[in-house]
């Protein structure tokens, strides 16, 4: 088995929660590219995407993403739009194992209410909102290896998915 199990999905699919629980259950390392940028930028990422926008951030994301392209025993959290990039993507399928955690629009926007610091959301937060970027988004998650349905499912039975589907 390959030992780099990415995950991919837009935010609040639970790629953090469920993707630490799984490197636990492998006994892998858990990275989570968001909060490393945020450490290595020394800001929360709604202060660089504010400061420096977007385009700085996807910047910074990409080349952040592929630093882990190589690693083993490892259990990588892509931010939801870290799939989008093509390079990243033929890298990150070539090196590991992708898996798209799926969820209803409705579903994240109930799993995401509570935590609007989202860039991308706060101006706008709406069903409609998630449903337009997870339709723009679609195509691109789809090309993982694997895809979970996370809807109604708590982040041990989404890791617990996930195992099986590795073994
Ligand atoms: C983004 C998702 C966020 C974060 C940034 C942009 C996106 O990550 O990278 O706010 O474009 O969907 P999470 O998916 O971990 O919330």
């Amino acid at each position: 088995m390959k030992s780099l199990i990415v995950l991919v999905g837009m935010m609040g699919c639970g790629k953090t929660t469920a993707g630490a629980l799984l490197s636990e259950k492998l006994g892998f390392d858990f990275i989570d590219v968001d909060n490393e940028i945020e450490k290595s930028e020394n800001m929360t990422i709604p202060n660089i995407f504010n400061e420096y926008g977007e385009q700085y951030f996807r910047k910074i994301e990409k080349i952040k993403t592929l630093s882990f392209a190589d690693s083993r025993n490892l259990v990588l959290s892509l931010g939801g739009g870290g799939f989008e990039d093509e390079e990243t993507r033929k890298i990150l399928k070539k090196n590991g194992i992708v898996i798209y955690l799926k969820a209803t629009p409705q579903c994240l926007f109930e799993r995401i209410k509570s935590a609007i610091h989202r860039p991308l959301l706060h101006k706008n937060f709406s069903v409609e909102t998630i449903a337009f970027i997870l339709k723009k988004r679609s195509a691109n998650y789809e090309k993982a290896h694997h895809t979970i349905d996370t809807c109604g499912k708590t982040p041990e039975e989404v890791a617990e998915k996930i195992l099986r589907i590795l073994k």
